[in-house]
C-alpha cells in the first residue's frame, strides 16, 4: 500500500501511536482518534484513484491499512450513486470520517423478538464530518449515498481487521439477524493470515 501518500502514513503513525497508549479504552480512543481522523478528511486531495472506483452495482470496502496486530483497521467506503447497505451491526468500535459527497446514516435499535426494528434517529454527513458507532454506545445502523447522481466517499477506522470480523445483518420487519463476514473488495492485494470465510455483501 505503498502508493498512499505522506499524509496518510502520518495518520497511520498517529493512530497507531493511540493505539498503542490507549489500549481498548474507546472513552480514550473515540474522541481522540476522532481528532487524528478529522485531520485526515480536512482535505480530499491524498486518496489514490484505484481505492475511490465505484461499482455500479455494490458498495466498494478498500482495504488501506490493517494493523498486524489486528488492533486496527482503516478502509475506504465507496458509494456509487444511490447505494446504500444493509441494516448491519459492526461488533466493534469504528469511526466514520466523510471525504467527499454525503451520506446518510439511520440508527436502529432492537425492538422485542420478531418485531419491527426501531428507528432512533439519523444523521447526515458531509466532507469533514467525523461519527462514531460502537457496540457500548449503539453499532446498528443503515448507511446510503446522500446522493442519486454522484459518488461519495467516506473513511473508516474500525477496532479490529474488519473485513475479517463476523457480524451481523438484520431484517427490518422481524429483526432475525444473518451472519456475514464482508471482505474486502482490495482481495487480491490483502495480505492476511485469516481463514475466515468471506462474503461481499
Ligand atoms: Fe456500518
Amino acid at each position: 500500500m505503498n502508493i498512499l501518500s505522506g499524509r496518510f502514513q502520518k495518520f497511520i503513525r498517529n493512530f497507531t501511536q493511540l493505539i498503542d497508549t490507549a489500549g481498548g479504552d474507546e472513552s480514550l480512543l473515540i474522541p481522540r482518534g476522532k481528532v487524528i481522523l478529522s485531520q485526515l478528511v480536512a482535505a480530499d486531495d491524498w486518496l489514490p484513484d484505484r481505492y475511490a472506483q465505484p461499482h455500479p452495482q455494490y458498495y466498494q470496502q478498500y482495504l488501506l491499512h490493517a494493523d498486524p496486530s489486528d488492533r486496527f483497521s482503516v478502509v475506504s467506503f465507496v458509494w456509487g450513486p444511490g447505494q446504500k447497505t444493509p441494516i448491519h451491526n459492526h461488533t466493534v468500535w469504528g469511526l466514520i470520517g466523510m471525504l467527499r459527497g454525503g451520506e446518510h446514516a439511520e440508527n436502529f435499535c432492537l425492538g422485542a423478538e420478531g418485531r419491527p426494528m426501531q428507528a432512533c434517529g439519523a444523521q447526515q454527513l458531509r466532507p469533514g464530518v467525523v461519527e462514531s458507532v460502537s457496540p457500548i454506545t449503539g453499532d446498528i445502523h443503515r448507511v446510503s449515498n446522500l446522493f442519486e447522481d454522484r459518488v461519495s466517499i467516506s473513511i473508516h477506522v474500525y477496532g479490529g481487521n474488519i473485513g475479517r470480523v463476523c457480524r451481523d445483518v438484520f431484517d427490518p420487519q422481524s429483526g432475525t439477524r444473518k451472519p456475514f463476514v464482508s471482505g474486502y473488495s482490495n482481495e487480491g492485494e490483502v495480505c492476511t493470515t485469516s481463514a475466515a470465510p468471506l462474503r461481499v455483501l
